[in-house]
């Protein structure tokens, strides 16, 4: 018998408001074809009123309770990746927290962008197996509607909102059962310069906007992404042949495919929302992995891979059975 983290429930959100390319086209100077061409991107969801980082990300973690058969008291961690907090301070997790009545447990933020569920992913199973908590919400949420320029056609077109979840719980499983085998996460602080956010409370003591050099992020995102599969895998003897499942970060439908291609895995293998859901950041991996969960394509057993890469550079990738 080994200790490892199972999954054992996942949930989204997504904002009420849908907002096709076709009105993009109305804000910007774009096309829905231009649109579809370089990114395969149809529709993101844009939060309204009252809709925040924190409230999509309460009704993700409510939905993954409830596939898990818990409630908030029964959570002794949470770790919410964000990089558009509802406020500076506190940390997003704790309303989370106080709005499911997980109260007096761990709660805190990671911020490493659109790498940030990866990164909660490993720190929670880390902790998790360490024995610091029996069962823990990681949660990837975002409003990155309200860090665009929405006069920059070059990054607003590529963004949406929501959020994804999912409950981990500390099992003794055989050697062959499931839970999370490994995770690579990896950072590279001279690239911070190609996707970044030009304020701060720091620096401008503003929020700031999105700046993104689309064509250097996509070609570091090909090599780094097909890095970090291979070596997650390696690191427990598989290969690509194995995995019944990818489930990627939703940047672009072009990466998806070179890094499908450049792994030898077959297109019909990788979980693509990118389409309806667009760039929701730290909440894309969460948001794809529910959506394969509940539409019955991922199932108990299956070897399925997360992997994501964002501003820093980070990077990372987790290999579980579900
Ligand atoms: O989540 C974090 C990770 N982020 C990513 O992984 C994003 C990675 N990058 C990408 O997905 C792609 O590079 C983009 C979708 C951002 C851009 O696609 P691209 O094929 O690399 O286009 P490009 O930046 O080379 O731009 C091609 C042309 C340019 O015009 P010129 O210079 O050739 O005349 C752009 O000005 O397309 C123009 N363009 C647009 N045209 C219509 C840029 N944005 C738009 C737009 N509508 N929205």
């Amino acid at each position: 018998m080994t200790l490892r983290s199972v999954l054992i429930g996942t949930g989204s959100a997504l904002p009420k408001l849908a907002v096709p390319n076709a009105e993009m086209a109305k804000m910007v100077d774009t096309s829905d074809e231009w649109i579809v061409e370089r990114t395969g991107i149809r529709n993101r969801y844009i939060a309204g009123e009252g809709e925040t980082t924190s409230s999509l990300a309460t009704a993700a973690a409510r939905a993954a309770l409830e596939a898990a058969g818990l409630e908030g008291k029964d959570i002794g961690l949470i770790v919410l990746a964000t990089a558009t907090p509802d406020q500076t301070f506190p940390a997003t997790a704790t309303i989370v927290q106080d709005a499911i009545g997980a109260n007096g447990g761990m709660a805190f933020d990671v911020a490493a962008v659109c790498s940030g569920f990866l990164y909660g992913v490993g720190v929670a199973d880390a902790m998790l197996r360490s024995g610091m908590a029996t069962r823990a919400l990681v949660i990837g949420a975002e409003t990155f509607s309200r860090i665009l320029d929405w006069e920059d056609r070059t990054t607003c077109v590529l963004f949406g909102d929501g959020a994804g979840a999912v409950v981990l719980e500390a099992q003794d499983v055989a050697e062959d059962g499931p839970g999370i085998l490994a995770t690579k996460l990896h950072a590279d602080g001279a690239h911070n310069e190609l996707l970044y956010v030009d304020g701060g409370p720091s620096t401008t003591q503003t929020v700031g906007h999105v700046r993104m050099k689309g064509r250097e992020v996509f070609r570091h995102a090909v090599v780094n992404l097909a890095d970090v599969l291979g070596s997650v895998l390696a690191e427990v003897g598989l290969t690509s042949a194995d995995i019944d499942w990818v489930v990627p970060h939703q940047a672009n439908q072009r990466i998806l495919d070179a890094t499908a291609r450049k792994l030898g895995l077959a297109p019909e293998r990788v979980v693509v929302t990118v389409d309806r859901h667009a760039n929701t950041s730290a909440a894309s991996v969460p948001l794809a992995l529910d959506t394969a969960v509940r539409d019955g394509r991922i199932k108990p057993g299956d070897l399925v891979v997360l992997e994501a890469m964002g501003g820093g550079f980070t990077w990372g990738a987790a290999l579980l059975r579900v």
